[in-house]
């Protein structure tokens, strides 16, 4: 138990330096400057969490096998793999934010993926890279915190503990199996902005 948790701690520390990817740039501003991320309707914000209503979104998702810096390391490897495949194809996959990191559960198993956002429209070769899938985000309402660090597995936790407790203190109703961090920010910014969603339902 003890020992898991290190582990976790660990390779969440180190996921900061994971984020730098050859689908994003080395310089990235604050959130969402000069790239290309998820259009939203802001429908509801007070000091603690926004509520912003997104429609569907495309994304390149993959499964991060294990909580280890070797599995994190992996998945975003397929991701870039991805990136480079379309880019020696003759396309290029657009530099966006954010690295969303989501955590499932279902019945007691835990699974993370992580996903780069995809923008419409953005023109594809079909070819298929291992472990890598194109997937669409519905669009619905969700409840949004930000943070200013690099997520890691305490600060994430932190965090979705806190927009929980933000959300039920409101009367909010919301999808306690999942949720994504969301990083906007390499880990050699200066500042950083990042954000936890939960959906609503
Ligand atoms: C996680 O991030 C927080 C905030 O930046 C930092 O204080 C903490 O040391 C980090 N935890 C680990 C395990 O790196
Ligand atoms: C992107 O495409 C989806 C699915 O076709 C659509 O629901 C969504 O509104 C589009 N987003 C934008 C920003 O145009």
């Amino acid at each position: 138990m003890q020992q898991h948790f290190r582990m976790e701690r660990s390779v969440f520390a180190l996921l900061g330096f994971v984020l730098v990817s050859l689908c994003k740039g080395q310089t990235a501003q604050t959130f969402c400057q000069e790239k290309p991320c998820p259009e939203f309707t802001l429908l509801e914000s007070n000091k603690d969490f926004e509520t912003r209503l997104y429609s569907d979104t495309l994304w390149i998702t993959t499964k991060i096998a294990s909580r280890t810096l070797h599995g994190l390391i992996a998945a975003n490897s397929r991701l870039n793999h991805f990136c480079e495949t379309q880019k020696q194809a003759g396309y290029t996959t657009p530099d966006t934010w954010p690295v969303l990191i989501t955590v499932t559960k279902d019945e007691d198993e835990e699974n993370d993926f992580m996903s780069f956002f995809v923008p419409n429209n953005t023109a594809m070769a079909e070819i298929s890279v291992p472990c890598v899938k194109l997937q669409t985000r519905p669009g619905g309402t969700v409840y949004v915190r930000i943070f200013h660090t690099i997520p890691n597995l305490t600060s994430g936790r932190t965090n979705r503990e806190k927009l929980r407790e933000d959300l039920t203190r409101a009367g909010k109703h919301f999808d306690a199996n999942t949720y994504s961090a969301a990083a906007y920010t390499t880990y050699w910014a200066l500042s950083h902005y990042s954000e936890i969603w939960m959906s609503a339902v």
